[in-house]
């Protein structure tokens, strides 16, 4: 749709500079000011005038009406003017030359591009905190998180993706205290993270009684800093045990990282860190922690070292930072966490800039809104928690459920399961702006009615089924006849310009909404004109290439999204 947004642009500056020489736009700006208008009958792509009205120095009427006049181009049908706009309608047949032959011609690369070829992308993501519960509140950095990579990557980008796993600091000496006294290692071999988690609520509780136990965990805590080889091992089979049920998690959600260099790969690298700041003038000592005073910038000062020296979550995410500047050398360095964590990564990118390194501009935090459950704060300490492995277990279950029922001989029923339940979740997650609040309602994101992933998936099944039916066919030429497949047409031909807006703002919903606008255009045309029924070969044949090209954009689209496909449901 660009290239035509383009070659239209071109002619409609053509006809600008000979209303005015000097007021023309170039032909880039005029085609990123064509808009798709809200209602159909006002055209398929409109200039509104008014914008240019000021440097043409005539008003839109006649701005439009000059364009309009004998306006003539490849893939436009009709085009007028209307009250300040230039409408334009396109062209059916040359849809069907033009859009249908490329997606089937470029299939899993169409809506890709390479602007981002040659550049490094350091996606930091999910990176859920050790021995705690992976819940519901770590989908969003999970799966935005993973969107963002899939987009960046089907622009052209190099793509590391990082878990920067919270696998480092004084919960562990707790952990590794409360082992000790009250642990017991075929329990947890067994329970997994539940049993971590019962630990360190245990000690809590026992904390309360004896506050001495805090003392135990600190000494436990500056062991394991020293390296202490049995404090380590320890702390290695806690990360073990949590790191097997997470890979259980991202496997159901397709996702696989590049790097699980979390936390404990920093704190060796913090004195550095702190001697450089110190060198710098920027180090001060508060009260005998090392802090870098960003009051100027409007900030709480950026905490370096403790009073004891131990290390803390700012100077290992910048130490972070200058290991992956020096190991990928990115173009970019995106972290996504949720807004509560904005403040935390300014400081450490301004603390980077002060240092004098001109890449900090280079890091992008990415942020998204808080989540909620049934109206109430998550919070473990009320029992207010969803683990992520309950939740897509009851959305597997209700999709096999669901299954048994309707289509109860179906191959690889387990799969097909997994991939319509996970992917409702997810899909339900990533439909909202990344930025809004959530109140997660169970009900509505275990329902699978109306606009819900599992009718994206079933949507897709149905092109892939009317390939199966249709077997082999050849198809020389399209004949495109009836509204529905060119409004189809249409929307797939707007593939890669919804992926550039996803990137440039970093939002994965609008690939979500852009698949409920594929699956609407692919139903009505679906249920308007009969496919493999079509009494024309031609038209036939046209039809069933429709259905295979509305399958491609869909499946590259869901790829986007941490959605598998299905062929069948
Ligand atoms: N472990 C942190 C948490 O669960 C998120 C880490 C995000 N990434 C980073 N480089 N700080 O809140």
């Amino acid at each position: 749709m660009q290239t035509l947004k383009l070659t239209i642009a071109e002619q409609c500056v053509d006809r600008l500079r000979t209303l005015n020489p000097d007021g023309a736009p170039t032909a880039a700006e005029l085609a990123a000011m064509l808009e798709y208008p809200p209602d159909p009958k006002m055209g398929d792509l409109a200039l509104p005038c008014f914008k240019l009205s000021k440097t043409m120095r005539r008003s839109p009427v006649q701005i439009a009406a000059a364009i309009a006049e004998g306006f003539a181009c490849a893939g436009v049908a009709r085009a007028e003017a209307v009250n300040g706009y230039f409408n334009l309608y396109l062209d059916a047949a040359w849809l069907g030359e033009n859009v249908l032959t490329r997606i089937l011609a470029e299939r899993e690369k169409y809506g890709s591009s390479d602007i981002g070829a040659g550049k490094e992308v350091v996606l930091d993501y999910s990176s859920p905190n050790v021995a705690k519960p992976f819940h519901i509140g770590h989908l969003g950095t999970t799966v935005i998180g993973h969107s963002l990579k899939c987009l960046h990557e089907f622009a052209g980008y190099h793509c590391t993706g990082v878990n920067h796993l919270g696998d480092w600091g004084t919960q562990f000496g707790k952990m590794i205290v409360a082992y000790r006294k009250w642990g017991n290692r075929e329990q947890i071999e067994q329970g997994g993270i539940d049993e971590l988690v019962a630990l360190y609520v245990k000690f809590h509780e026992e904390a309360e009684k004896d506050p001495a136990l805090e003392d135990e965990a600190r000494a436990a805590f500056t062991k394991l800093e020293q390296k202490d080889p049995e404090n380590l091992s320890l702390w290695q089979w806690f990360l073990d045990i949590s790191l097997k049920e997470y890979k259980i998690t991202y496997g159901q959600l397709g996702i696989e990282f590049d790097s699980y260099m979390g936390e404990s790969h920093y704190f060796d690298k913090a004195p550095a860190i702190a001697a450089e700041l110190k060198e710098k003038g920027l180090l001060t000592i508060d009260d005998g922690a090392s802090i870098v005073n960003l009051e100027e910038y409007n900030m709480p000062p950026c905490l370096i070292l403790k009073r004891d020296g131990s290390t803390i979550y700012p100077v290992r995410d910048i130490a972070a930072a200058f290991y992956r500047k020096k190991t990928y050398d990115f173009e970019k360095c995106i972290y996504v966490t949720s807004a509560g964590q904005s403040l935390h990564f300014a400081q450490c990118f301004k603390v980077i800039e002060l240092m004098g390194y001109d890449w900090a501009n280079k890091l992008v935090h990415v942020p998204y809104g808080t989540v909620s459950v049934n109206g109430a704060k998550l919070a473990t300490r009320t029992g207010n928690v969803v683990l992520l492995k309950d939740l897509f277990a009851m959305a597997i279950d209700k999709v096999r459920a669901i299954m048994d029922e309707k289509n109860p001989d179906l191959q690889g029923k387990d799969e097909v399961a997994e991939a319509v339940g996970v992917g409702a979740i997810v899909f339900n997650y990533l439909s909202n702006n990344r930025n809004r609040d959530i109140n997660f309602i169970l009900e509505d994101a275990l329902s699978f009615e109306g606009n819900t992933g599992p009718y994206a998936q079933y949507t897709y099944a149905r092109t892939c089924s009317i390939l199966e039916k249709a077997g082999e066919l050849s198809c020389d030429a399209y004949t495109i006849t009836a509204p529905e497949e060119a409004d189809l047409l249409k929307v797939l031909a707007r593939f890669n310009e919804r992926v550039m807006a996803a990137l440039e703002e970093y939002e994965p919903s609008y690939i979500v909404r852009y698949i409920l606008e594929v699956c609407a255009a692919f139903n009505r045309f679906y249920h308007n004109c009969p496919i493999l029924t079509a009494e024309d070969a031609q038209i036939r044949a046209t039809r069933v290439k429709l259905a295979e090209a509305t399958g491609i954009v869909l499946g590259n689209a869901f790829g986007l999204v941490c959605m598998k496909k299905t062929e069948k449901i």
